[in-house]
């Protein structure tokens, strides 16, 4: 069998490949990646392969059995991107597309949610085989912040008191091992979420217990939340966005309770206080 991932330069990617070595040493993986000297330490088959430049796809997809495709990272030109893939797969005759969707991408108000509606059903029309892995929050989106707000005193934030129910990165990269390496996931559409839930106050409480240092959450407007990410050096379309997606996650948008990642992992989710004390010793 041979399995080949884009994006596998990024985050999500490396951690998917470090599973299908573990999980299927004798699939044959393959990392596509816009700069294959990048992924030249996975230790795998590397490929040429830019989302952004179609003509290169198929060839690049000879002798694929399994696609991971990894949504791409480009917020605006995604839509685009993951249309020419899917006709790419298609074309070299890929039997199965696994597709790094939302969570709940069919309703969700993220404004991230569009462009993954837009691959899902392009998936759909396509005529592949497919499975969509419908992830929730990384917990590292929230824990990147972490060591900033032990600094500043404070932790920051617009989600008031929604409950998220994020997971770690790597677990939604186990997940995608296990459904690329396994049968039984055809047609299937995943909502992947963490076990259990917290709130922006909790997650700060938690911080404040691992660091012994009174750590409260501040729930800003916004605008201030936007402005404060600003000045802290982020652009100010992406400060915006985070900001816009705290509001919908103090609406409930990352909440889920249907626990599918750890029935498919077999085991519990990563709580968010290992997540926080890796973050505390990186
Ligand atoms: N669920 C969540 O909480 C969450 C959070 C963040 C992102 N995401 C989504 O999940 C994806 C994976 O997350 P991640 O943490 O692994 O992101 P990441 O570390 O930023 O990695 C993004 C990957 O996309 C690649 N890429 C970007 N533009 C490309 C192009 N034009 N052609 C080919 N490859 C391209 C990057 O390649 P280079 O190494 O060459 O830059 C990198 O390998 C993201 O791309 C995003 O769609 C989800």
């Amino acid at each position: 069998m041979t399995i080949a991932i884009t994006g596998a330069t990024g985050q999500l990617g490396r951690l998917v490949i470090a599973a299908l070595k573990t999980r299927s040493p004798a699939a044959q993986t393959i990392a596509l990646a816009r700069s294959p000297e990048k992924a030249a330490d996975l230790g795998v088959e590397t490929r040429a392969f830019d989302y952004s430049k179609p003509d290169a796809q198929t060839a690049a997809l000879a002798g694929v059995d399994t696609l991971l495709l990894i949504s791409s990272s480009e917020i605006g030109q995604r839509a685009a991107q993951h249309r020419h893939v899917i006709a790419a797969a298609k074309a070299a005759g890929v039997s199965r597309l696994v597709y790094t969707s939302l969570l709940r991408a069919d309703s969700s108000p993220l404004s991230l949610a569009e462009e993954h509606r837009d691959t899902e059903q392009a998936i759909k029309a396509s005529g592949l085989d497919f499975t969509i892995l419908r992830n929730g929050w990384y917990s590292e989106n929230y824990t990147g912040s972490v060591g900033p707000a032990v600094a500043a005193g404070a932790f920051i934030g617009s989600a008031g008191n929604g409950r998220i129910a994020s997971a770690a990165r790597k677990d939604y990269a186990e997940a995608a091992a296990i459904v690329l390496t396994s049968a039984g996931h055809s047609g299937r559409v995943y909502e992947l979420a963490g076990d259990a839930a917290y709130t922006l106050t909790e997650l700060a409480a938690e911080i404040s217990r691992q660091t012994g240092k009174a750590i409260p959450y501040k729930n800003l407007p916004e605008a201030d939340y936007a402005a404060a990410l600003v000045g802290a050096g982020l652009p100010e379309f992406f400060a915006r966005a985070i900001a816009s997606w705290d509001v919908a996650a103090a609406q409930g948008a990352l909440f889920d309770e249907g626990r599918a990642l750890s029935t498919l992992l077999g085991h519990p989710t990563t709580p968010i206080a290992a997540s926080v004390k890796q973050a505390l010793g990186a």
